[in-house]
């Protein structure tokens, strides 16, 4: 079956909005409402066998993006498309499958396990939503068999040890073994190898693009590490206040990127080859608050060759050769 073309997810204008909390004056008296736009209306693909990395600084949306997809963030607007299946909560016959269908690999390789359960209990605990009936000697070697692809090897050795008696490395290792033994079609691997050494952070990036060539699996990996994006995914997109500023192949990060924003980020990037370096492109101001985002373009207060239009007109997110979109009135390389 040819599955080249085909889309594991789509996001169609998602958009996922937080209240903030305010003090009582405010709150009760004035009636304010305080709202973050997390994630603006957001359109993005990712195919089948692609790891597609979601690039951004801090507060960017990265984390409310990946979230809401996997609906673990209630989702304001917008839709998600799981292998062309509308994805909500209401939908509970079709929410099955896609547990089982999608997971998600956490940043922190020490909070994310709970310390009270063996090796064991934590990687086979998702055996209950597909091999409910499965004997203890059947889920010993299903586990077995995950935390040795996970790299976790002899495998036995870790099978009764708790969180604690593991290093960072390894915790993150058991955390993919317990993606793993649900042969999952899409990963959320959300800042998967920020806090591990940069020998463990290489092996864990080769399993992720071996589960992705020899399974087909598919990731949304996020980071705020371009190199590493450009490094293992095939497309990336790259995410300002909430809204996706550029998208397209991964080699744009090596010097075809045509929005401002990606290009100063890039700028600094020791991957773009000496013919191809331009010169450092710093950017003025910090990042707006997403609770007074800039009106017109949100990146016009930063933007280097913004013009009068950009700050009254918002542009379109909108392909301009194909497979490349990007979220700018002027793209173009800055001279
Ligand atoms: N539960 C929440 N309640 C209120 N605001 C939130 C909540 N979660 C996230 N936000 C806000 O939404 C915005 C996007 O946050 P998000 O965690 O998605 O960013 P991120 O790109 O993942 O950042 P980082 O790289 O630091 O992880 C931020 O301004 C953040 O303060
Ligand atoms: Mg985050």
């Amino acid at each position: 079956m040819n599955t080249e073309n085909t889309n594991i997810v789509e996001l169609c204008q998602l958009e996922v909005n937080f209240k903030i909390k305010q003090r009582f004056y405010e709150e009760y008296i004035k009636r304010e409402k305080k709202i973050v736009r997390a994630v603006d209306k957001v359109s993005l693909h990712i195919k089948k066998s692609e790891i597609l990395s979601l690039v951004g600084e801090s507060g960017s949306g990265k984390t409310s993006t990946g979230r809401a997809l996997l609906q673990l963030t209630p989702v304001t607007s917008g839709s998600v498309l799981f292998d062309g299946h509308p994805v909500e909560e209401k939908n509970k016959g079709y929410m099955k499958e896609f547990r089982k269908r999608a997971q998600m690999i956490f940043q922190d390789p020490y909070q994310s396990l709970n310390p009270r359960f063996t090796v064991f209990d934590i990687v086979t605990e998702p055996l209950l939503l597909t091999h409910s009936r499965a004997t203890l000697a059947e889920k010993e070697v299903l586990a077995l068999q995950a935390l040795e692809f996970a790299g976790l090897r002899p495998a036995a050795e870790y099978l009764y040890r708790y969180p604690h008696e593991l290093s960072g490395g390894q915790r993150q290792r058991v955390s993919i073994a317990t993606c793993f033994i649900m042969s999952p079609d899409f990963i959320v691997a959300d800042e998967p190898v920020s806090m591990l050494d940069a020998s463990v952070r290489a092996d864990i990036l080769k399993l992720f693009v071996r589960m992705k060539e020899e399974k087909g699996t598919s990731f949304l990996f996020i980071t705020h590490d371009l190199a590493l994006a450009w490094l293992i995914s095939d497309r990336v997109a790259i995410m300002y206040l909430g809204k996706i500023m550029e998208s397209g192949p991964a080699d744009i990060i090596a010097g075809g990127c045509l929005h401002p924003y990606s290009q100063a980020l890039t700028s600094v990037l020791s991957i773009v080859g000496e013919q191809s370096r331009t010169k450092r492109i710093v950017l003025k101001d910090e990042t707006p608050s997403p609770l007074h985002m800039p009106k017109g373009c949100r990146f016009h207060t930063r933007c280097p060759v913004s013009r009068e239009n950009c700050r009254i007109e918002e542009p379109e997110y909108r392909e301009i050769e194909p497979g490349h979109f990007i979220y700018c009135h002027y793209p173009g390389k800055i001279v």
